[in-house]
């Protein structure tokens, strides 16, 4: 089926359209499996009973093709419920309190919206919201994020590797770094006529870093579009770092030689590095890096988790730090 025109105008999923967590996990399970559909007699791509309930189901679900086949994108741990992924957020843009993303959020017009990619590539240009859409299959990753501060979820993505887009720009030679850039747009957001970040908000990754297959440009989660205070229309998640390398609501990807600055690192050098890998063994000036609280998970007895190294994503990306002293690196 081809979709004409792309699903944004996000709107809250009903709870009768919140398909329980069993049928989530049953449909996963024969996703696995994959000779599971076909016993079913049905081919892949092709709803069953538990995919009708997904939410979103006509919106991005209907639009994800396939489970990722990138070593490291799925975990079978408990998602983390969708009001806490939607309810306790990081976007300073509509201020700094964890509730008012989803407050203020809503007011952002993420309809049309383009992404400008520059800077040394063979061929800049621009991208629409359709055109992003259509780029390449999306797939539903489950990744750990984990931020800083030391809280932690397991979310659902929709995306697709951000490799599959930056291969269209056709990166030159000399281009080491990449710089993301958010959105500012003063009249719906709130926060940016304070001067707690230096506006817009900006994010870098190394260029092999950016390749990497597991680092996801991310256009839902849940099967839905995004929500405006997830990132949208379109986000980056770098599951291996702290959350605050994932930029929300991109309008601009820049290829360069220089590493670029960023947001945090302008805001807090000493906090905040260019890395910024998730790494018990170094702890922030403030917060321990050694353990971390599951959001959703709060109850009189939960328990505090490890943080593994890499966010437990070190046979994927441990590679691309060989040799180097990530106390000095962090
Ligand atoms: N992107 C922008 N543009 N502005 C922000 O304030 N916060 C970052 C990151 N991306 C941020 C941003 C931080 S600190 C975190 S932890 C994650 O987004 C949070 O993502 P989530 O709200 O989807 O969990």
């Amino acid at each position: 089926m081809l979709i004409h025109s792309h699903p944004y105008g996000y709107q809250p999923p009903q709870a009768t359209e919140i398909t329980p967590e069993h049928l989530f996990r049953q449909r996963r399970t024969l996703l696995q499996f994959g000779g599971g559909l076909g016993l079913l007699g049905l081919a892949p791509g092709v709803s069953s009973a538990a995919d009708s309930q997904a939410p979103g189901s006509g919106k991005l679900q209907a639009l994800v093709r396939q489970t990722s086949g990138v070593d490291g994108a799925q975990t079978m741990e408990k998602w983390t419920p969708y009001k806490d992924v939607t309810g306790y957020n990081n976007f300073y843009e509509f201020g700094t309190d964890k509730s008012e993303p989803a407050q203020y959020a809503h007011g952002l017009k993420t309809k049309p919206w383009e992404i400008a990619v520059e800077g040394l590539v063979r061929r800049p240009g621009k991208l629409g919201l359709d055109e992003l859409l259509r780029l390449a299959p999306l797939e539903e990753r489950v990744y750990r994020l984990r931020c800083v501060e030391g809280w932690s979820m397991v979310i659902p993505w929709v995306g697709y590797s951000l490799s599959a887009l930056l291969k269209q720009f056709e990166p030159l030679g000399s281009a080491k770094f990449v710089e993301f850039t958010s959105a500012v747009d003063p009249n719906s957001m709130r926060g940016v006529r304070s001067n707690v970040l230096d506006w817009p908000y900006t994010e870098g990754l190394r260029l092999d870093e950016a390749l990497h297959p597991l680092t996801l440009l991310a256009l839902g989660l849940y099967g839905e579009v995004l929500p405006n205070q997830n990132g949208a229309p379109v986000r980056l998640v770098v599951p291996w770092k702290y959350g605050f390398k994932s930029a929300k609501s991109i309008v601009r990807i820049r290829l360069t030689d220089r590493m670029p600055t960023t947001a945090w690192n302008k805001a807090a050098p000493g906090e905040y590095g260019f890395y910024s890998n998730v790494n018990p063994n170094v702890d922030h000036p403030r917060w321990s890096q050694g353990t971390e609280r599951r959001l959703g998970e709060d109850g009189l007895f939960s328990r505090k988790r490890k943080t593994l190294m890499f966010n437990g994503y070190e046979a994927q990306v441990g590679q691309l730090y060989a040799g180097m002293d990530l106390r000095r690196y962090f």
